[in-house]
């Protein structure tokens, strides 16, 4: 607990452009959670060179993704957002954990078994022990709550197994983490091949919907999505693409799946489609907007990461040094 509230972490990678299902499946969740938890975001750039970064690129992406934190609506006053490589207690606790984690358990996680597919020339241990990084950007501010999506799942289970394992060695240490799985857009999926994942790494651009597209590209993408010829807006797994839409749509207006149904009853699918495309832009617009604005003030956006890199790195050191001196670490001499 802080300030006696519950605490709530969650990161993204600052790899790629970020696409409509980090959007609806995590970022739009995030957005007032503060009212009743301290909250901790971080821009997890450290996850982000297991595979391969132009530097530049990287560094840009990286303050983006914290300009677009706050453009989605994340008071940066009232959440901690930081740069998880400028407080050094996640590459320290993530060594500590290394010493309490399997190799057997990290070679089934499945992202690593699709990333070392995909990067087979770059199999590198950072992408080994990836989930022991997550365990301990989440273990470090002692987590009650961690929003994701579906896909991070097993990083959270393997986070609790770790830390339930450090705490019957050493007592009780870590708070134990619970997911917090948002309504709706927990999955959303590819808009070309609807049984994979919208995803920022597919080959197929048409497949995502980026945050940055502009509103003539996210209706012709819409329009191309990939359905069916059943002919009738229901949600069936026998319909996935159908069924993907409707959850962007239901997810960009807040609305159930009855609601959606209901209002596109005896509707083509030309007409649906149209309206997922405006809806979307509807949402992104604003947004980016948004980001145009805050982009120019650079002294404002730099008082804030100065801030919130030394709130973060006090609750983390808080944790460290518990844990440093569980393991048998020497007192530091004051
Ligand atoms: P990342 O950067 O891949 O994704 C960020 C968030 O977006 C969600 N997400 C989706 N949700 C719905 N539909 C989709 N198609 C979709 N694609 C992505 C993800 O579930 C995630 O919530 N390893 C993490 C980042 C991370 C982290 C952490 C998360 C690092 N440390 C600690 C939580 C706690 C990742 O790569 O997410």
């Amino acid at each position: 607990m802080i300030n006696d509230k519950k605490v709530l972490f969650s990161a993204m990678q600052s790899t790629g452009t970020l696409t409509l299902g980090n959007y609806l499946g995590a970022l739009k969740n995030w957005v007032n959670l503060s009212d009743d938890y301290e909250c901790f975001y971080s821009i997890a750039d450290m996850h982000s060179i297991t595979v391969r970064q132009d530097p530049a690129t990287l560094r840009k992406r990286a303050r983006a993704l914290l300009i677009l934190y706050i453009a989605a609506g994340i008071d940066p006053q009232k959440n901690c957002l930081y740069y998880q490589s400028q407080v050094s207690g996640h590459a320290e606790l993530a060594w500590i954990l290394n010493c309490f984690t399997y190799m057997g358990e990290m070679s089934r996680m499945t992202q690593f078994k699709d990333k070392s597919a995909k990067h087979a020339d770059n199999i590198n241990v950072g992408l080994f022990t990836y989930p022991v990084l997550m365990a301990a950007d989440i273990l470090l501010y002692q987590t009650d709550v961690v929003p994701v999506g579906i896909d991070q799942m097993q990083h959270l289970e393997i986070c609790r197994d770790i830390a339930m394992r450090f705490n019957n060695v050493y007592g009780d240490v870590f708070t134990i983490p619970e997911a917090y799985i948002g309504k709706a857009g927990a999955k959303i999926m590819s808009l070309q091949d609807p049984v994979k994942k919208m995803s920022k790494s597919d080959d197929n651009p048409n497949g995502s919907i980026y945050l940055m597209d502009d509103p003539d590209t996210i209706i012709r993408k819409c329009k191309k999505a990939v359905t069916d010829s059943e002919g009738c807006v229901l949600y069936r797994d026998e319909q996935p693409g159908v069924k993907n839409l409707i959850d962007i749509y239901r997810s960009c207006n807040d609305l159930t799946v009855e609601q959606v149904v209901k209002e596109f009853d005896g509707k083509g699918y030309g007409d649906f489609k149209m309206a997922v495309g405006e809806s979307v832009v509807s949402v992104l617009k604003p947004l980016q907007d948004r980001v145009a604005e805050l982009e120019k003030d650079k002294a404002y956006i730099d008082g804030i990461i100065k801030e919130n890199t030394e709130k973060a790195t006090y609750f983390a050191n808080k944790t460290l040094r518990k844990v440093q001196r569980k393991v048998g670490f020497p007192d530091r001499i004051r």
